[in-house]
Order: C-alpha cells, then structure tokens, then sequence
C-alpha cells in the first residue's frame, strides 16, 4: 500500500535492535484517515469470503481493525491482555509469548462474541514472530470458528511471523512488508495489496 509505505518513509523512526517506531501515526497517536484506506484496503482483499468478525489485540491493532469492520460491516472484537471483572464465564484463553518484551501474557475473548458459523479476519498493526497471531488463531480455533486470512499493518518480513501463519495455512496479508532496516532506514519489499 504505496500510501502506507510513504507515511512509514516519512514518519516512521528505526530504533535499534530492529524496531520500527511508528508512535506518530500507527501505535499510540493515530491517523484516522490512514486507518480508515488502510481498513478499506482490507475489506476489498476479503470481500468474497463471507467475513462475519474482525479480531485484533489490543491497544495497537484496534484502530486499523475497528476500520476493516466497518468497511465489511461487521462487528469488531479485540483480544484483552489483562484479566477484566466482568468477564466472569464462557472465556476463551491463550499464552501469548512476546519476543520484543520476554514475557508470556494471557490474551482473552469472551466465548460469546465468537460462534462456529463464524468466519474471521484478524488484523494487528505489526507481525514480528507472529505470536499476537498465532495465539489469536488459536481462541478462535476453541470456538470453533474459522479464520480466514490475517491482515496485518506492518510487517517485519526478516522475522519468522509470516511462515508460522502459512505453515498453519493462513493467507496473510500485509499492506507494508519490510525487508530489512539498512543504515537506520526501512527497505522494503513487495507488500500484499
Ligand atoms: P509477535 O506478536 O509478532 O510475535 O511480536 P513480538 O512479540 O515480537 O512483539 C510484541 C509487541 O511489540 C507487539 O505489540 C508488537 O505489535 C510490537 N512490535 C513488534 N515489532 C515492532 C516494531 O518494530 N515496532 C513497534 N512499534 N512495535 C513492534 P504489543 O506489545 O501487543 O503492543 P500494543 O499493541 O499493546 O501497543
């Protein structure tokens, strides 16, 4: 997605340890408008596949998620990382381990938001070591719905997330595929849409 591309180019910041800091636009302020193309350019990819949820994590994945569900007008549901009060029953759990932080979390959705007859869209901002996704994929494997395909922002291609989703044979799509960060600026390689 040229336009997404560009914004990284412009605003996006490598830190060491390859880390690409998109705070301005993507993973703390956000772009509305970005969120919004980068949420319709989602929808065209999966329209013919009877999409009846979006599924994301939270914080960083809710605003391109909450725009893919509105553009395929569907409800969006987000994964929660920390234990709520209200979620008392029916709760569907996965270990999440997070290479960039070194820790493990449990990740959660309420059973009832998610049906067998369901067929999902995950979306997250970055795919790294595709663990956020896997561990999605698995809560919505409990429910025994079906997903069909992974949209991800930002992609870090250099890193293993992509092949442990094909392997499990999950289409992915990615709207920005970075090949590698070479003197402290993004190279990319051929994105998915
Ligand atoms: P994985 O899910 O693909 O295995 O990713 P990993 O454990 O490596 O990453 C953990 C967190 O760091 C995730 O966010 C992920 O989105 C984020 N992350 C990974 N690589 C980058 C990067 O290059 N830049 C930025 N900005 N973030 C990256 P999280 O902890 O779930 O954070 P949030 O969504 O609550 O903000």
């Amino acid at each position: 997605m040229k336009l997404l591309e560009e914004r990284i180019l412009k605003d996006g910041n490598v830190l060491g340890e390859g880390i690409l800091k998109v705070d301005s636009f993507l993973t703390h302020q956000v772009d509305f408008e970005l969120m919004q193309e980068i949420g319709k350019v989602f929808a065209e990819k999966y329209k013919d596949v009877g999409i009846t949820k979006v599924v994301t994590i939270e914080a960083s994945g809710i605003a391109p998620a909450i725009y893919a569900a509105q553009a395929l007008n569907v409800p969006m549901i987000f994964a929660k990382k920390h234990k709520n009060i209200t979620m008392t029953e029916g709760i569907l759990t996965a270990e999440v381990y997070s290479f960039t932080k070194q820790v493990t979390s449990t990740v959660s959705i309420a059973g009832k938001f998610l049906q067998e007859d369901d067929v999902v869209l995950i979306v997250d901002d970055f795919l790294a070591n595709g663990q956020a996704a896997k561990g999605l994929l698995e809560i919505i494997q409990q429910a025994g719905a079906t997903v069909a395909g992974v949209g991800i922002v930002i992609e870090k291609s250099f890193q293993t997330g992509r092949a442990l989703l094909e392997e499990a044979g999950v289409p992915v799509t990615s709207l920005a595929r970075i090949q590698e960060f070479k003197d402290n600026t993004v190279v990319f390689t051929e994105a998915d849409a």
